[in-house]
């Protein structure tokens, strides 16, 4: 078995970015390419690709493959500025990532045990994946042990996601976890000493990064974003798909009671609706939110949350922000690290926050992993042939 361990090079080490970050959601697929050093970034390129199809799971992979590799190879024959190199993204059901306790090693040490050291507590066969990890510190309960964050994806699904870039004619140089990307996106605008939780809400998977002065200590991906919504709107308002992200984007949430009361004394019959119809999406969403702060705070009972950071094209959902900061009492807000780049100006607002993941992995470069980084892991990096 090939293990791969990759490190992710701290901003005083990142060079100019030289790939393109190619981020391929199932709603969208969005491109960023960077010029200048970090922590000042120039968008040099970008580009947002949507699916355009209602529902993106009733189409085969194929189908989704082939439709997304002819607008990338399009938008690149008309960007033609662009490297041909990649940094791609994963997440979701096919990547597994566990904080695991083991005997203390050397970092070059551990680049060859890795794979025996995680076996047990993976619940896949190891030799399917591709491993990386990252080396949080000693483990608190046991000195002698340290804590490792390791990540596993399924060979086949990095494969698939490398044979579209292939398609377009990119090489896939590195493929980093979409929850580590957005650390790095985080690290352009982050405040050292917080604890934060950065939340990517997509179409189909949500990424949730909580990260401790400055190191991630904690990553989980949940199985749905807003599709989950937009259905939920479409069942209880009797409308169609198109019709329902429509209501979605229009309405959001009513967060506070005046807001509802202003809503019916105005007759405003839809909004109360959709607001309504999203309850079960936003109290599932929060629902997670809570869990995930809460183990964390089993191991650290005396850490207080900062802020919560929201991305992804969920996050324009009017009033989101507003319903999390009201629902976990911590101050909430759009994760938006692009505007502070140079050209940012360029990109329609609304498309911003869905960019973050798209700008973390445009961060990376090839070989980056060959410095020695210490804060943060990213997943497996695989040559395309
Ligand atoms: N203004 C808005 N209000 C509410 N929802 C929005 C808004 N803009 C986009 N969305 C929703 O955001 C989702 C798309 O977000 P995003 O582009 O981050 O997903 P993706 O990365 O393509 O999907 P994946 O979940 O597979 O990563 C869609 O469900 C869309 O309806
Ligand atoms: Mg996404």
């Amino acid at each position: 078995m090939r293990i791969t361990a990759i490190e992710t090079i701290s901003a005083l080490f990142k060079g100019p970015a030289n790939t393109v970050g190619v981020d391929v959601g199932s709603y969208a697929l969005k491109v960023i390419y960077l010029a200048g050093a970090a922590p000042k970034y120039t968008i040099a390129g970008w580009g947002y690709l949507p699916l355009e199809i209602e529902t993106s799971f009733e189409q085969s992979q194929a189908e989704l493959k082939g439709i997304y590799a002819s607008k990338l190879s399009m938008f690149l024959n008309q960007n033609r500025a662009l490297p041909k190199e990649a940094t791609t993204g994963i997440d979701g059901p096919s990547l597994i990532v566990r904080t695991i306790s083991i005997p203390r090693l050397a970092y070059q040490e551990l680049t060859k045990t890795i794979g025996f050291e995680a076996e047990p507590f993976l619940p896949v066969n190891i030799n399917d994946c591709e491993i990386g990890f990252h080396i949080v510190g000693p483990s608190k309960d046991d000195p002698k042990k340290m804590d490792v964050l390791i990540a596993a994806v399924k060979k086949d699904y990095i494969e698939s996601k490398i044979a579209l870039l292939n398609d377009a004619s990119l090489r896939t140089v590195v493929a980093d976890a979409n929850a580590f990307a957005l650390y790095n996106a985080y690290e352009t605008v982050s405040n050292p000493s917080e604890i934060v939780v950065i939340l990517n809400v997509g179409a189909s998977v949500t990424n949730m990064v909580l990260v401790d002065n400055m190191t991630v200590k904690m990553v989980r991906d949940l199985a749905y974003g807003g599709i989950e919504f937009t259905k939920n709107i479409q069942r209880q308002m009797t409308v169609d798909f198109n019709g329902a992200e429509n209501l979605k984007m229009a309405h959001g949430i009513l967060v506070s009671g005046d807001d509802k009361e202003r809503t019916l004394a105005d007759d405003k019959k839809e909004a109360l609706g959709v607001s309504m119809a999203l309850n079960n999406s936003t109290k599932m969403l929060v629902g997670d939110i809570h869990r995930f702060l809460e183990f964390y705070l089993g191991q650290n009972p005396d850490a207080v949350f900062s802020r919560i950071l929201l991305s992804g094209g969920t996050a324009g959902l009017p009033n989101l922000a507003a319903y999390v900061a009201k629902e976990t009492n911590i101050p909430t807000e759009i994760f938006n690290p692009i505007a502070r780049c140079e050209g940012a100006n360029l990109i329609p607002e609304k498309f911003q926050p869905s960019l973050a993941t798209a700008f973390g992995l445009a961060m990376r470069r090839e070989k980056d992993h060959l410095a020695t980084g210490k804060k943060v892991a990213a997943v497996a990096a695989k040559k395309s042939k």
